[in-house]
């Protein structure tokens, strides 16, 4: 094999040159880390809630089966079969799809900037737990005194009380990500993953027993059918799966490129996907069984304790923590989850980013953690962790999850399908070790139904978000930081593949019919 790091590691392992995970458990526990995110926890019990409850569920199932199950799979093929990160794959898959991969590695460095601050938030509110120190006015506390809000503007007000967590954050972060794939990435995997899962366990068994704990459930599960016919509950479900799954946007091709040649792919991505999804229903119970909790002590229905995702987990819980028997422990573990299940998240979102810079310019691990780890912490001390902070997430979150993720995932799609013809070598790649045979049904999903069902949507999304400005905000700043900055990842995509590999970097096997 000639080492795609050049001469000078020539002979070099594989694993030594680029990094590996030590075995297929690790690698599962590694992904599972990347998918079980804020995503689950914060974002999936409001988005089933407010897209109908129980008829949500349905949508939602389909996403995972026609969008994401194949997609993962899809992921996992590319960065197995080509060893690289999302650029080196693509530009191995074929020459001139690099800029998928860039424009990949561009979704990933913003959404890194915004995600740590709000594991930050939740870093400094595991720790108001203790004191319950928001009182009596959880929404007051949230926008006032911790996050200093003002009006939607750019601020460059510091506020200490989220720079503070959010450097902590970054610094964590960064040293994982210089120990490398697995005694950084992989060794967080097996510490906080079984912590996660024990902490969030204990948290639904607490939740399922607080009074009006049933109200809650009913209002997450009770059917409303008419909403199947609402595009925008579809376009919430596959949103959510993309995310929630990690795919679509590198970090699975990236993490598979780190996976022994000879390793049942296809079984790993079943697992990965289903305990995705089982945690995010696990979220939703727990969540909801407090909600209930909360609306029957304070005598209103469930509808009216639910506000949007940042108001769920960092205002309804403070309040529900005032409320509960053994509030202060409930709050412990919610937050803590968060921050877990946040940092094996965020790690895989940046690794991407780091991942594709090695590859590209041949760095050493090390340089290339400082030098894309340093100016993302920085950004994002800068943008979120002053008293507009909250406004600039909020635009870019929804804008970069639409016209990054699910438009990259279709043109993905369409190119290796259409242009490439990739699907079935990929599926005889696959094959080769999966317990899972890919069929013609995964041919025809990424051909022709998955990328059909999310044209259609962004083509609603696209609709919506030009017809009526996001929650409001001012044109300018949704022009810069929700137009703009998906625009922009796009150019800075085809800029940075014009940029020759090094010499040492093959595109093509040296062989007919060998591998990388
Ligand atoms: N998959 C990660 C999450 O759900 C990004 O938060």
């Amino acid at each position: 094999m000639t080492s795609p790091s050049g001469p000078a590691d020539a002979g070099a392992p594989e694993s030594a040159v680029r990094g590996a995970f030590s075995s297929r458990r690790v690698f599962i526990l590694a992904a599972i880390g990347s998918a079980v995110g804020l995503g689950n926890i914060w974002r999936f019990p409001y988005v089933a809630y407010e897209n109908g409850g129980g008829a949500f569920v349905l949508p939602y199932l389909v996403a995972l089966l026609v969008a994401g199950l194949p997609f993962l799979l899809l992921d996992y093929a590319l960065g197995h079969k080509y060893r690289g990160s999302a650029p080196l794959s693509f530009a191995r898959a074929g020459r001139r799809t690099e800029p998928i991969g860039w424009w990949q590695v561009g979704i990933c460095f913003v959404i890194a900037v915004y995600y740590a601050a709000v594991i930050a938030w939740a870093l400094r509110y595991t720790f108001f737990s203790a004191g319950r120190s928001w009182g009596d006015d959880p929404q007051g506390f949230f926008f006032g005194s911790f996050l200093k809000a003002g009006d939607p503007g750019v601020s460059a007000d510091l506020v200490p009380g989220v720079a503070l967590p959010l450097l902590a954050v970054w610094v964590v972060v960064l040293v994982v990500m210089a120990l490398g794939v697995e005694k950084g990435i992989g060794a967080t995997a097996v510490v906080f993953m079984p912590l996660l899962i024990l902490a969030f366990l204990a948290l639904v068994v607490r939740a399922l027993f607080l009074d009006g704990a049933g109200a809650g459930l009913d209002a997450l599960f009770s059917p409303h059918w008419s909403a199947l016919t609402d595009t925008g509950v579809w376009a919430a479900a596959f949103g959510q799966i993309f995310f929630s799954l990690s795919v679509g946007f590198g970090i699975m091709i990236t993490y598979a490129s780190y996976v022994g040649r000879r390793t049942d792919m296809t079984g790993s991505g079943l697992v990965v996907g289903l305990s995705n999804s089982s945690f995010e229903l696990l979220a939703g119970i727990g969540v909801f069984s407090a909600l209930g909790f909360m609306a029957q002590a304070g005598g209103v229905s469930v509808d009216e304790v639910a506000s949007d995702g940042i108001g769920l987990a960092f205002i309804a819980f403070p309040a529900i923590i005032n409320e509960a028997p053994g509030g202060t422990v409930i709050g412990l573990l919610f937050f803590g989850s968060l921050v877990f299940a946040g940092i094996t998240s965020l790690i895989s979102v940046i690794e991407v980013v780091i991942s594709a810079v090695r590859d590209k310019f041949e760095t050493a691990r090390l340089t290339a953690t400082l030098a894309v780890g340093v100016p993302t912490a920085v950004l994002s001390l800068a943008m979120f962790s002053t008293t507009s902070g909250i406004y600039v997430l909020d635009i870019v979150d929804h804008f970069i999850n639409r016209f990054g993720i699910l438009l990259v995932a279709v043109v993905s799609m369409l190119v290796l399908a259409w242009a490439l013809r990739a699907l079935p070598e990929l599926a005889g790649h696959l094959n080769r070790s999966g317990s899972l045979p890919l069929g013609v049904w995964w041919r025809v999903m990424l051909a022709f139904v998955t990328p059909a069902v999310l044209t259609f949507i962004l083509v609603q999304e696209l609709w919506d978000a030009v017809s009526e400005p996001y929650e409001g905000y001012p044109g300018w700043m949704l022009g810069l930081f929700g137009w703009g900055v998906s625009a922009a990842v796009v150019v800075a995509a085809f800029v940075i593949a014009t940029i020759r590999w090094r010499d040492g970097t093959p595109l093509v096997p040296a062989e007919e019919g060998g591998e990388f």
